[in-house]
């Protein structure tokens, strides 16, 4: 059993049961640590494609551009004339009126899937099906079932997997989970993080869509609950409050409290106001504040005592380039997942948000 769940009894999580099957898989999965025979090792350069030309493909896309060992080799949209303006914007050779023509181009190493969540198990699974790598945005899927079927996929097919969790790889991240395993702060006994913005009032916005996955759980709750299970891992209790949307039903609020051995977690996500977007870590010997905006931050705060720490470290571009990174790495190792955010970690952070979303009543029209 996970160390996390040692001693909390038959039922963590109070009566939620829901991700225990995953757990368990997810443990059988990290056991074997799976390689693909051929390499991109030798490529000069590793070859992207975009799948979906919307608002956060534009970014990633730019800063794909500032790594050394990378071109966009192809783009797909639904539109082939939205294909074909991205892939001028952005240099790329191939424009495609459709994903699966994407999928099919040989020329392509590794995919980039950047569509609404709900499309995300689709796609990945069919890009890897088609031999492709892939780095999918978060969440990787709607929920723990889904996410199992693209693990089994990866592990089948030998193709790099990845949640782009990007957070897990940002300087400043790396440095505080660095501080806090040495036992800087000593025992961390509380969590506090936010992730809130006021959606525009359109009703045909993607985040409020509940046939696309919509809410705030799943678009932004995921990161203050990454930052809690990259600190104290799986919970063993999850209390979880929503206020929907009135006519599309999604969550426009939702609060959730993670309960440890020995710590709390306070957590909250929203849709309809704005915040200052700074997480609070509390040790008993110091605390770390991560400064605005604390998923993407370009520097922390350590207090020890009296004495207060400033430590800056600037990210290049628009934040994605460490991410990256990690997927040339892993490729390069011909590895089917990254050691800093694995299949297991996506299992289990998309498992905590089933039971949030299960203690609400979010369900997906998929789902039912
Ligand atoms: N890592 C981050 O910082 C970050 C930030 C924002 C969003 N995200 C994630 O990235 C994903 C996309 O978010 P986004 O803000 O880029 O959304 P977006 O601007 O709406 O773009 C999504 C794209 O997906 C494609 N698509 C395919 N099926 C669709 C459908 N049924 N309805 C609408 N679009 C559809 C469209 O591209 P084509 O028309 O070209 O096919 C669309 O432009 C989400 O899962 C989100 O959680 C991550």
């Amino acid at each position: 059993m996970p160390a996390e769940l040692q001693g909390s009894g038959d039922k963590p999580g109070g009566d939620c049961h829901i991700w225990r099957q995953f757990y368990l898989y997810a443990d059988n999965i990290a056991a074997e640590k799976s390689c693909y025979e051929e390499s991109v090792m030798d490529l000069p350069k590793i070859k992207w494609g975009i799948v979906g030309c919307g608002n956060i493909a534009g970014k990633f896309t730019r800063d794909i551009a500032l790594t050394d060992d990378a071109e966009i080799s192809a783009v797909a949209s639904r539109a082939v004339k939205k294909a074909q303006a991205f892939a001028e914007k952005h240099n790329a050779g191939n424009a495609y009126g459709t994903y699966a023509e994407l999928f099919r181009d040989t020329d392509v190493d590794i995919v980039y899937i950047a569509t609404p969540h709900v499309s995300h198990a689709e796609l990945s699974i069919q890009a890897m099906e088609h031999g492709k790598h892939v780095l999918c945005e978060k969440p990787l899927s709607l929920n723990a079932k889904e996410a199992s079927a693209i693990i089994e996929t990866s592990r089948r097919t030998r193709r790099f997997f990845m949640e782009a969790l990007w957070t897990r790889f940002n300087p400043a991240i790396i440095a505080i989970k660095k501080r806090i395993d040495n036992g800087e702060i000593g025992e961390v006994k509380f969590i506090n993080a936010d992730f809130s913005f006021k959606v525009p009032g359109d009703l045909d916005s993607r985040v409020i869509a509940l046939e696309l996955g919509g809410g705030a759980i799943l678009d932004i709750g995921i990161y203050p609950a990454f930052l809690s299970y990259l600190i104290l891992g799986f919970p063993e209790e999850i209390v979880a409050k929503s206020l929907f949307h009135t006519l599309t039903k999604c969550d426009m609020q939702t609060s959730m409290i993670f309960t440890y051995e020995s710590a709390h977690a306070l957590l909250y996500s929203g849709l309809e106001s704005g915040s200052d977007m700074v997480a609070r870590i509390s040790g008993a010997e110091g605390q770390i504040y991560i400064h605005k905006t604390w998923h993407s931050p370009e520097g922390y705060t350590l207090v020890q005592g009296e004495t207060e720490q400033v430590f800056d470290l600037p990210v290049k571009g628009n934040g994605f380039t460490c991410e990256i990174e990690e997927c040339h790495k892993c490729l390069r190792a011909s590895r089917i997942e990254s050691a800093l955010w694995s299949h297991k970690n996506s299992l289990e952070l998309i498992s905590i948000l089933d039971v949030a979303r299960d203690q609400v009543g979010l369900v997906y029209p998929q789902e039912q």
